[in-house]
């Protein structure tokens, strides 16, 4: 039984990565869950030259190497042969086999001839626990990373999470980018593709780039009619500044990615909620408030503030249950002080 629900999760998370493709591609587990999805994937390709040949040096089971090749001609390589067998089947039955040359091959070693190259390296230990440092990766980043002369492109996924200290001093590009409203990748750009320092990319939505050397800075101000919680891609890209500026808006506390303006602006970079009521914290107060307005309680949302969600919402079960408006609750510090902010989600 639990065999089936393997099976049959692995073929519903294969089909949000590959859509419809996922159907007749293979896949083992690990490397499923180490796979590009495919907007993603298509976002990245398209990045490198039309036509340009790359190398995937850690092709897995085909993931970014489908998408590559849907651009132009492809090297695909690994160290796992079963992989490379999947990769094989799976760029046949997508239609891009004829793209694709798939040979075995440490990534460490150079030998491609390519001169545009990208590396998504193993970010687990061969037992699945998962590694934090860029060093720990397999390949390692430094060995990524390695002087290769003859290279004009190299892009290298890395987790978004990685420290920033962990990127190498010669990266030209951090480009972050998120699918879904989650952060799912963080690429490191070297050489003719990168067009900026910083990147926040939303897939479907567009990207904020930055070129100068400090990111830029937002002023902190009073909470206005509006709350804005910048996407995930735009937190880790510490871009919230400029988006800040875009939108005209201030911070709600200093170091924290809320952001405040007294006008409504469609934007793909952050999701905008309608400040019903603000509410210093406490909870009898709060269940007041909800109960007195008939409000009940949809999403939390929480950025350095005290209590958790869940323990909120069971704190909170039963408030506003009369009535029939389901409000957002973002709840963060004004002042030091913690606060909740009553929100309509548009
Ligand atoms: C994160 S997975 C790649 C996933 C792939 N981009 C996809 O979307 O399907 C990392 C791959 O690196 C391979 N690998 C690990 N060390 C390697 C090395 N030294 N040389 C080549 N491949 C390596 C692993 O076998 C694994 O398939």
């Amino acid at each position: 039984c639990r065999a089936a629900v393997s099976v049959s999760d692995a073929r519903k998370a294969a089909g949000d990565k590959f859509g419809a493709d996922a159907a007749q591609m293979f896949f083992d587990t690990e490397a499923l869950q180490m796979a590009s999805g495919a907007p993603v994937a298509q976002h990245r390709a398209a990045r490198f030259a039309a036509d340009e040949a790359v190398a995937d040096v850690t092709c897995g089971i085909g993931g970014d190497c489908l998408a590559l090749a849907r651009r132009g001609p492809v090297a695909a390589s690994d160290v796992d042969p079963a992989r490379l067998w999947m990769t094989r089947h799976n760029a046949e039955v997508t239609g891009v086999g004829s793209r694709l040359v798939v040979a075995r091959a440490d990534a460490r070693v150079p030998a491609s001839r390519c001169q545009a190259l990208f590396a998504d390296p193993a970010r687990r230990t061969e037992a699945g626990r998962r590694v934090r440092r860029g060093n720990d990766y397999s390949p390692t980043l430094a060995e990524i990373v390695a002087p290769r002369p003859r290279l004009t492109t190299l892009a290298v996924k890395v987790s978004p999470a990685l420290d920033e200290e962990q990127i190498p001093a010669s990266v030209d590009e951090v480009e972050y980018v998120s699918w879904r409203g989650q952060c799912r990748e963080a690429v490191l750009w070297f050489g003719s593709a990168a067009t900026a320092r910083r990147r926040a990319t939303v897939i479907d939505g567009g990207d904020l780039r930055w070129d100068e050397a400090a990111p830029p800075s937002a002023e902190v101000g009073p909470p206005e009619a509006y709350l804005y919680d910048p996407d995930p891609a735009v937190v880790r890209s510490h871009l919230v500044g400029l988006l800040a500026r875009q939108l005209s808006a201030t911070l709600v506390t200093d170091q924290v990615a809320y952001l405040t303006s007294a006008t409504e602006q469609a934007t793909p970079f952050a999701r905008c909620f309608r400040v019903l009521a603000q509410v210093t914290f406490g909870l009898r107060r709060l269940r007041q408030r909800l109960d007195a307005e008939g409000w009940h309680v949809g999403e939390i949302l929480r950025r350095r503030f005290p209590v958790d969600p869940p323990a909120l919402r069971r704190d909170l079960r039963g408030a506003g249950e009369t009535g029939s408006q389901v409000v957002s609750l973002v709840c963060t510090r004004v002042s030091e002080r913690p606060v909740v902010f009553i929100c309509d989600p548009r």
